[in-house]
């Protein structure tokens, strides 16, 4: 059951004109020329709003490239939803290109969030994660001593972390916490290491999420930002699952992804749409999850959910 009634319509392909949306990415051979489209049209936005998307690209590729052995867990297996083709990328995130391109991809989508402002990519970036944290502080209690970030990607939401909660120690003279990200595609941790220059993360793990192998009780704080609309229902159920079986008792989760609620994301041209369902195969099933009852099925109490800018929710709870 839909947890918002008025989810975005264009998600929904038993309806209205998420119906023909849904007919249009179905048929094979405009699926093709349709990512063409959408990664043409990425790349030329974020490169007119100065994201170096192309050199960036090449220069990330060739620095994480020898990093990748020590990256990978060669036992892991990647669930078959993962390997679905996602964002245009053939082969989902399981490949190089979208390692090498996930932290153009997030800068643009950070500038997508405030498009009448003239924002650098640094401060729309630092405005998103800004937000996102003032949702959680009131949450948290001292000391904060292990955090998680489950699908880290490239550490762009786990450095952002690393600098609130490093800074949030020192002011209180306190020890500063011990920082994990965690993610399901090597590539992407390689490259995660190579933007890591100042080691701020302890740790890169290779694993999925809802199977961490990790030791129960572990956190105080765990991030999950930007996963779930890239998850089957069940993939979420077992991610949240192992998230409340990984916190202290008391342990904070902050879940945060596209706002069901959004007037923007309602009223997305019906073009965008079309573009953005035929690279995202799991958002209806996101739109359609029923995240609060979810969440308290897992475990998890004192849900807060916060629109935290005009297209993202926070959910923050406590186990
Ligand atoms: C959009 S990115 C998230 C980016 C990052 N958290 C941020 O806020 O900038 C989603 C990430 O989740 C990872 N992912 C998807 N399913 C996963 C799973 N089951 N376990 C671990 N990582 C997963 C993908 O590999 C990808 O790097």
């Amino acid at each position: 059951m839909s947890e918002s009634a008025t989810a975005p319509q264009w998600a929904d392909s038993s309806r209205g004109h998420g119906r023909w949306i849904e007919r249009l990415i179905g048929i094979g051979l405009l699926r093709r020329p349709l990512f063409f489209q959408a990664r043409q049209l990425i790349i030329r936005t974020a490169e007119r709003n100065g994201i170096p998307w192309r050199k960036r690209r090449s220069e990330l590729r060739d620095a994480a490239a020898p990093l990748l052995t020590e990256s990978r867990d060669d036992g892991l297996v990647p669930p078959a939803y993962y390997q679905a083709r996602f964002h245009a990328y053939e082969k989902g995130n399981l490949c190089w290109q979208a390692a090498a391109e996930a932290e153009q991809a997030t800068d643009a989508m950070a500038l997508r969030i405030w498009p009448n402002e003239q924002l650098s990519p640094l401060q729309a970036q630092n405005r998103l994660r800004d937000a996102i944290h003032a949702v959680v502080e009131p949450l948290l209690g001292d000391p904060i001593e292990e955090v998680l970030d489950l699908g880290c990607s490239v550490g762009i939401s786990t450095q952002a972390l690393a600098r609130w909660l490093n800074d949030r120690a020192d002011q209180r003279r306190l020890k500063r916490p011990r920082l994990m990200g965690l993610d399901l595609s090597a590539e992407m941790l390689a490259v995660a290491r190579v933007r890591d220059r100042n080691s701020l993360i302890s740790e890169w793990l290779h694993a999925a999420a809802e199977h961490s192998a990790l030791p129960s009780d572990q956190f105080d704080l765990i991030s999950l930002q930007f996963v779930c609309h890239e998850l089957p229902q069940h993939a979420t159920r077992a991610v949240v699952k192992e998230a409340a079986r990984l916190l202290k008792p008391g342990g904070v989760l902050v879940m945060v992804d596209q706002d069901p609620d959004s007037s923007v994301l309602k009223n997305l041209p019906a073009a965008i749409a079309t573009l953005l369902k035929s690279t995202e195969p799991y958002i209806e099933e996101y739109f359609s999850l029923d995240m609060s009852a979810t969440l308290m099925q897992a475990g998890f109490r004192d849900l807060r959910i916060t629109a935290c800018d005009p297209r993202h929710r926070v959910i923050a709870c406590l186990r």
